[in-house]
């Protein structure tokens, strides 16, 4: 045990230590459970902490937060509490407890129980091991460190899938991430609860969550292939099905966030996951992805997102691919949308110009800011309103159009423009010196 924890930092070992010292001083029972003792026997880094207490975890974790610098989030009604500390150790704390499925594909009926109650509610062997603080050892009552060693995805009980169809999802997200295999009985009843069409029974923000986990993980893809030939798509829509070039279109998906990744690390981070369900959702028309959204509950800026690509109009693509369009319309075009947005566009259409376009969108155009100021439109005689945004505008265009390079063209850009009435100046006297100050 020791020797597994050597190998995680500095700061998490203290962190443990701390949590162990408290146990023993309240004579608790209190384990390491879940994903990170999996993750710790396979040498993973995981950093968020899963703590089991026999007795009363939520009491547990606001001790232990007392004396240091953390957040607490108690959700009463689970019996857990979420503990935040330096950012980016998470702790949950939870009291073990016994789990009842009054009904399949519903929430349980949750009561206090041992660990080995706890660790029997849960979806496979390798996510229901243990370690005992006090004692500094494994507990592992349904062998999960024989199918960690033979790389097999095991569910505790036949019912499992039945119970919590979302498993389903979780199974093959961990089989893709471990490059494990499921286990041959777990897979006949994974195929059985796919029958009975049990991930459509599930409250669809449950199934949005691990699809989305699916998406957020290191080979997407390959999640969506295995989705495709275990379980299919109709519970994220009826009419949704993938042929190949819907995988040609994720590929280019996959292809074009890496480039982005490597070319602006320092831009906003992709919502990735956003991108592949783009790819996904690609088949279908634009009422059905909204009736996704509606039902999946997703936020009114994340449906705009999804459907970006499928709202620009023929005349955008066909601009966006002309040689000669000028380099304010493409930033016309491309500016009011996501970065998701275009990048979903550079994988799907596979024309160079366009393509082109949107890198000297997002190398040169993106990041173009003007230096004149209100200030200066003020001293100009320009009393403040809608017009110095238009006004801004047309000196941002001419820059991107290399038509001024520096703040002296761009005044002098604007003064023409007074002088020569343009129709967003008209009413507007120049300042009478009609010079700068
Ligand atoms: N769990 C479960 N059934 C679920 C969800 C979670 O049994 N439907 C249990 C598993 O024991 C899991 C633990 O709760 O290990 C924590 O859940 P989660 O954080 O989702 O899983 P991790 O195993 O930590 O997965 P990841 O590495 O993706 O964070």
């Amino acid at each position: 045990m020791e020797k597994l924890l050597s190998k995680i930092p500095e700061e998490l070992r203290s962190l443990i230590s701390k949590l162990r010292e408290q146990a023993l001083a309240q004579d608790l029972k209190v384990y390491l459970v879940g994903g990170f003792v999996r993750d710790l026997i396979l040498g993973v880094k995981n950093l968020d902490l899963d703590i089991v207490v026999e007795g009363d975890g939520i009491k547990f974790a606001e001790d232990f937060v007392k004396p240091q610098e953390g957040k607490i989030i108690v959700h009463k009604h689970f019996g857990t509490a979420t503990v935040f500390l330096e950012k980016i150790f998470k702790v949950d704390f939870s009291s073990a407890r016994k789990e009842i499925y009054p009904k399949p594909a519903h929430l349980p009926i949750v009561s206090p129980g041992s660990l080995k109650d706890d660790l029997f509610r849960r979806d496979f062997t390798i996510n229901a091991m243990a370690i005992s603080l006090a004692e500094g050892t494994i507990v592992d009552y349904f062998d999960g460190q024989d199918d960690l060693r033979n790389k097999k995805i095991r569910i505790l009980h036949d019912l499992s899938f039945i119970d919590d169809p979302t498993r389903v999802l979780r199974g093959i997200r961990f089989e893709q991430r471990f490059n494990f295999s499921i286990e041959s009985k777990t897979l006949k009843l994974l195929k059985e609860a796919v029958k009975l069409r049990m991930l459509e029974k599930v409250q669809p923000h449950r199934t949005r969550d691990d699809l989305i986990l699916a998406l957020k993980e290191n080979n997407p893809i390959g999640n969506i292939i295995r989705i495709k030939q275990l379980v299919g798509f109709k519970f994220i829509h009826p009419k949704l099905r993938l042929f190949a070039n819907n995988f040609a279109y994720l590929r280019s998906l996959e292809k074009e966030i890496k480039w982005f990744d490597k070319n602006y690390p320092q831009r906003r981070g992709l919502d990735v996951w956003l991108i592949y369900l783009i790819g996904l959702v690609d088949s279908l028309k634009p009422l059905a992805i909204r009736n996704i959204c509606d039902r999946f509950g997703l936020r009114k800026g994340e449906e705009k997102r999804l459907l970006g690509p499928k709202q620009v109009t023929r005349r955008f693509i066909v601009d966006l691919s002309n040689p000669k369009i000028k380099p304010a319309r493409i930033f016309a075009l491309l500016n009011p949308l996501s970065y998701e947005t275009v990048i979903a566009l550079k994988a799907k259409y596979n024309n160079p110009v366009l393509k082109r376009h949107i890198a000297d969108f997002l190398e040169i155009y993106n990041d173009m800011c003007i230096f004149v100021s209100g200030d200066d439109l003020h001293c100009l005689g320009l009393s403040p309103g809608p017009r110095y945004q238009e006004i801004f505008t047309l000196v941002l265009n001419a820059k991107l159009n290399g038509e001024v390079k520096n703040k002296e063209e761009e005044l002098s850009l604007i003064k023409e423009l007074l002088n020569k009435r343009h129709p967003i100046l008209r009413g507007v006297a120049p300042n009478s010196k009609g010079t700068l100050p």
